[in-house]
């Protein structure tokens, strides 16, 4: 199956958000990835659970939400109501993961993990069967426009190899700093879904940005 791409409105125009889902939906995304910072775990501050329930009628897409937040437990709730379908949560910021990932799914949301480029991947394996989906970041979370990190490469390959020692089959994901150049070595390395917001937003022709990145 080819690598799905998915889209990070954190580079959109938010004063048009909704033709500008709209627009890469008709280029061919899979998913829309939706970058939410607190300003404490994370410098940016960008969007909550308001903005998520007004994406969730423009599209039947599957809502990628990745929280870049203290204390995730605490919007669990209020996140699954707005209408995600992906929630992530950082091995950094749970102190009790296990259970938060639980907390996720009893919220019929699937749940997934982030991991960033400098924390060990040993820290995800004790709960890599309770994911549906395991997100490696590529850049320092914070902002769109950074450069792409290639040693988180080896994080993604053991996770690849985890996977079929254990017979699982959560998706891999990368975020930050994916490209035309940067998408080749991804999928080389095994991972599954894209997540790119300036290579794509900052393009006028959102179908073959897409499209690029996706060959
Ligand atoms: C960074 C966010 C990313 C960001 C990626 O903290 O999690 O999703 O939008 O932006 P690019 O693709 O521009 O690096
Ligand atoms: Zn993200």
């Amino acid at each position: 199956m080819s690598t799905k791409i998915a889209p990070s409105i954190l580079s959109a125009d938010f004063g048009i958000l909704k033709e500008e889902i709209e627009d890469v939906i008709k280029g061919g995304a899979d998913y829309i990835h939706i970058d939410v910072m607190d300003g404490h775990f994370v410098p940016n501050i960008t969007i909550g659970p308001l903005v998520l329930s007004a994406v969730r009628p423009v599209t039947d897409a599957t809502l990628d939400v990745h929280l870049m937040i203290e204390n995730p437990d605490r919007y669990i709730h209020d996140f699954a109501e707005a209408g995600a379908d992906i929630l992530t949560v950082h091995v950094e910021a749970c102190t009790h993961l296990h259970r938060n990932l639980h907390m996720i799914k009893d919220a019929g949301v699937k749940p997934g993990v982030v991991i960033n480029p400098a924390t060990p991947v040993e820290m995800i394996k004790p709960i890599i069967k309770d994911v549906d989906l395991v997100l490696f970041m590529t850049v320092n979370p914070g902002f769109g426009g950074q450069v792409f990190i290639p040693e988180v490469l080896d994080k993604v390959k053991q996770a690849v190899k985890w996977r079929e020692e254990l017979g699982l089959s959560f998706e891999i994901e990368v975020d930050g700093g994916v490209n035309v150049d940067t998408a080749k070595q991804c999928a080389e390395a095994g991972v599954d879904v894209l997540v790119a917001g300036s290579a794509i937003f900052n393009e006028k022709d959102r179908a073959s940005a897409i499209q690029k990145i996706r060959n």
